[in-house]
């Protein structure tokens, strides 16, 4: 894991986006594995001030998102493709139809999950995956279990992620309790991991993540496991590295 200190959540994602859009320029083909929740909208800030630039060109590029919460339209301001749209897509030029998120007003979710993992499959690999970091260990949606998850699948949320996401909803059970996300496997699969992490509250989880036992009961910590992980972390989030 190579481990880069920032001094504030502003530096954290101008060298995210740096990263991607190398990534951009020297494969304009590129596939990007997008991540939701707080963390990365400085990243995507970044983004499209580039494109806005006119220092990166999205025309070709395909997305594929970590999670989507079930039971919420695509419409819902809460749902990670409102969130995508409003933050990223809606302000590049990147191509609907090379955005993918889960869908997560299915009727049978292991067949989306089935479709989705296919669909990765046949235009990946991803190239880059960004991540960000729940406050206990999780990536994607992936939460602390008995075992490292493998495809994209249905998840249950645990009350610490759902505590976490109220600040987003009107009220604690205006958030859903299951989400689809891409598996521990699938997230593997990408070329390259940056994972972004910012804040005091990530302290503890990003020590257990590079410092700490390989463990499903810490998700992260299976990037241990990755030959090419990028953690970007700013100084609160990296006070304990
Ligand atoms: C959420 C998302 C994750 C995200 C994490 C941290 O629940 N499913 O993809 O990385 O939790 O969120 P935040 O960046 O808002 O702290």
């Amino acid at each position: 894991m190579r481990i880069i200190k920032t001094d504030d959540y502003e530096k954290m994602s101008k060298e995210a986006a740096c990263l991607v859009a190398s990534e951009i320029i020297e494969n304009p083909k590129t596939v990007l594995g997008l991540a939701t929740g707080s963390t990365p909208l400085g990243l995507y800030k970044e983004l499209v001030k580039m494109y806005e630039e006119g220092k990166i060109d999205f025309s070709q590029v395909t997305t594929f998102n970590l999670d989507e919460y079930i039971g919420l339209s695509n419409t819902h301001e809460q749902s990670y493709h409102y969130y995508m749209n409003n933050n990223l897509f809606s302000k590049i030029n990147i191509k609907e139809e090379n955005t993918y998120i889960p869908n997560g007003l299915v009727v049978d979710v292991d067949e989306t999950c089935q479709i989705y993992e296919k669909e990765i499959d046949e235009k990946g690999p991803i190239q880059i995956q960004i991540l960000g970091l729940g406050e206990n260990g999780h990536i994607g949606f992936n939460e602390p279990a008995e075992q490292f998850s493998k495809n994209t699948g249905e998840v249950v949320l645990t009350d610490s992620t759902i505590e976490a996401n109220k600040r987003f909803f009107d009220k604690k059970e205006d958030v859903p309790t299951k989400a689809v996300s891409m598996g521990i496997a699938t997230i593997m699969k990408a070329k390259k991991i940056i994972l972004l992490v910012n804040g005091a509250k990530k302290a503890k989880a990003l020590k257990a993540v590079v410092e700490g036992e390989i463990t499903p009961q810490v998700p992260g910590s299976v990037l241990q496991l990755h030959d090419n992980v990028i953690v970007i972390a700013d100084k609160e989030a990296a006070m304990y590295l």
